[in-house]
This record gives structure tokens, C-alpha cells and sequence, in this order.
């Protein structure tokens, strides 16, 4: 690259024998950045730290490697991490992650409402959910939405009910307390399918044509299958074949390229079965 007005600020100079030197200028620019990026990684850290517990790492997307000379010359540590594209505290965000280390802020929160499947979901959603049924339905498996957004006072009531049931720990595998579900930032939607109605929230909807069919279909409309059968004691929860939760195709992509099945191993963030 030649010197001029359109070069680099970062750019450093290339000795005849092809080492680097850089700049005054080039280090105060490059310092700069790397202040930014340490910020933003703070923050994140701050958003892991409302939990307090010892997974709360700052995330571990995109690890950003840093060149030695500026670290050396600006004394910098290297930055561990890029902030996520999208908040993960906000109620609204497509990355707002909600577990019973994370309750919804505020406590009452209600997104904009559109009605997709004859149930209430997040408008936000409402593209891609609307789109799922209709790949679905043109593939002639059977899926509809058994629930969607519920309000803080729905959610306290579904969880009284489960508690008084099957008792407060078996109730509490598989059922948030008010302020702490997903469905309340109505990114999260329950599937059914009519291949085996007994099956409705029950294990054994994942072993339906339905289920298959999501597994293969549902990343491609921003769809994670939410709650793993390996992942327990990081989502704090028992296996749900049938909760999904809305996330985007981009993050979607991202973890299924890590390998990754969980938001809060993805972000590094703290989960579990214990409430905050
Ligand atoms: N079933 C999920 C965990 C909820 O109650 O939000
Ligand atoms: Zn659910």
C-alpha cells in the first residue's frame, strides 16, 4: 500500500527485510481500537456478572487476535472477545438471553404483539414463524404453535399449576417462574404436531416426523431448539423438543459453525438450575 491520504491509520511501515515498524501514529490509532474493543468486552462481562456465578466469562464469539508489536509498544492486553451484534440483556433483543440466572428486565415486559398460528408471538418474529408453517405445511408435516407469548401473570399462572401437580422440583425442570421465561419476551414458541397428539409437550414429540422436520428446517427461519438433551445443568432445564426459540438465521449460523447448542456456552454466559 502506497502512503497517502486513503492509507491505514493502523498500517504499519514494511522494512526492506519485510519486518513491520509502526508509527506513532499508527500505535496511538491502534491502541485506540483496542481500548474500544476492551470496553465493549467489559460490558459484556458486566451483563455476565448480574448472575455472579464462575461461567460468567465475557463472550467467546470471535476471538480477536491482536499484533504483538502493538501490544508491546502500547501495553495493552489482547482483546478475549467482540461484543455480540445484538444485546443480550434487553427484553427486545433477538439475543436477549433468559434463564433463571437472567430474569426479564423490566419484570412486567410485554413485546409488540402479532398473532401467527392463531397464537401471540413477538411481531418481531411473525415473518419467520408465519414462513416455518408454510415451509411445513408445503412439505405436508403437520406443525402448529401451541404456545407463544405469555404474560408475566399467564406465566405465574402456568407455573402455579405445574407446582401444584408435580410438585415444586419436577414442576421447576420444565417450568420457569414469572419473570424468568422466555415467553414472556415472546421470542419462544411451543410446536405441536398432529402426528401423535399425545405428545404434546412431552418427550415423545421428539420422536414424531414434526420434530425431525424442525430439526432440519427450523435454523433456516431463525429457530434454536432451546432446550438440549445433553444441556440441563447449562439451561437449567429439562429436554423440550417442542420449545424453540426465535434467535435469527445469523446466530443460527454462528453456533451451528462452532458446534455449539447452547446460548449460554455460545456467549458465556451463566445458567444452571438455580435462581438468581
Ligand atoms: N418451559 C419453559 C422453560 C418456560 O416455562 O419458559
Ligand atoms: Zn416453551
Amino acid at each position: 500500500m502506497t502512503r497517502g491520504s486513503g492509507r491505514s491509520p493502523f498500517a504499519p511501515d514494511v522494512l526492506p527485510d519485510g519486518r513491520r515498524r509502526y508509527s506513532h501514529r499508527a500505535v496511538v490509532a491502534r491502541r485506540t481500537l483496542l481500548v474500544g474493543v476492551v470496553a465493549a468486552g467489559t460490558s459484556i462481562g458486566v451483563v455476565a456478572t448480574r448472575a455472579g456465578g464462575v461461567d460468567d466469562s465475557p463472550g467467546v464469539v470471535g476471538v480477536a487476535g491482536g499484533d504483538p508489536a502493538v501490544h508491546d509498544a502500547a501495553a495493552q492486553p489482547a482483546p478475549s472477545a467482540t461484543p455480540p451484534a445484538h444485546s443480550l440483556t434487553e427484553a427486545g433483543s433477538p439475543w436477549v438471553i433468559v434463564n433463571k440466572q437472567h430474569p426479564i428486565a423490566p419484570h412486567d415486559y410485554a413485546p409488540e404483539i402479532a398473532v401467527v398460528g392463531g397464537k401471540e408471538v413477538a411481531s418481531t418474529i411473525a415473518a419467520d414463524l408465519q414462513g416455518l408453517l408454510a415451509a411445513a405445511k408445503s412439505a405436508t408435516v403437520s406443525l402448529g404453535v401451541t404456545s407463544g407469548f405469555r404474560s408475566l401473570a399467564h406465566q405465574q399462572d402456568v407455573h402455579d399449576n405445574a407446582v401444584a401437580r408435580d410438585g415444586v422440583e419436577s414442576a421447576e425442570s420444565v417450568s420457569a417462574r414469572p419473570g424468568y421465561s422466555e415467553h414472556q419476551t415472546g421470542l419462544a414458541v411451543d410446536f405441536s404436531g398432529s402426528s401423535r397428539p399425545g405428545c404434546l409437550l412431552e418427550n415423545c414429540f421428539g420422536q414424531t416426523p414434526e420434530y425431525d422436520w424442525l430439526v432440519a428446517n427450523a435454523g433456516r427461519f431463525g429457530f434454536l431448539r432451546r432446550y438440549p438433551d445433553d444441556k440441563t445443568d447449562v439451561t437449567g432445564y429439562a429436554p423440550e423438543p417442542w420449545h424453540w426459540r426465535w434467535v435469527g438465521t445469523d446466530l443460527v449460523a454462528q453456533m451451528a459453525a462452532k458446534g455449539v447448542t447452547t446460548m449460554e456456552e455460545f456467549f458465556g454466559v451463566s445458567g444452571g438450575s438455580t435462581y438468581a
